[in-house]
């Protein structure tokens, strides 16, 4: 199910899409509008999915099916095994990891301090978002999306 504290989650990757989509392409008002519409669609497997773990894939399945243009970033988010993220994909990717669970806005230090805090640093949840930020802050993009934050 979508808890309203996942609302909250949401609509603040949403926005925080929007304002790394800005920072990535700068003057492109069209990829921060397509950014921000992609957080608002990442997490709505949610309310499908059996388990947690299947959500990404459940919401991607459901937006390709609707025809929506980014549901294999939907599918693949969260996934730290993907090499070669689209600039949607790390924007997502960024985003969700730099907003906490009620829509609050994180570093990655401290979205991975929460994510301990609920699963334990033993838990795969945990250990897979470590891979997945260091991948995101090795990544060549990060740098630009961080510019003057
Ligand atoms: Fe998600």
């Amino acid at each position: 199910m979508i808890t309203p504290n996942r609302w909250q989650h949401i609509l603040g990757v949403a926005r925080k899409a929007k304002f790394l989509a800005s920072k990535l392409k700068p003057n492109d008002d069209k990829f921060a509008e397509d950014m921000f519409v992609l957080g608002i669609m990442h997490d709505l497997g949610y309310e499908f999915a059996e388990s947690n773990a299947a959500h990404a894939a459940v919401g991607g399945e459901i937006l390709k099916r609707a025809g929506y243009r980014y549901w294999s970033e939907v599918a693949l988010h969260g996934d730290e095994t993907i090499e070669n993220m689209s600039d949607e994909l790390f924007i997502l990717n960024c985003a969700d990891m730099m907003t906490g669970p009620s829509g609050e806005d994180f570093t990655f230090a401290e979205r991975l301090t929460e994510i301990a805090q609920r699963f334990g640093t033993e838990a795969d949840a945990y250990k897979k978002c470590v891979i997945e930020t260091d991948k995101l802050k090795a990544d060549s993009r990060f740098l630009k999306i961080n510019k003057s934050r």
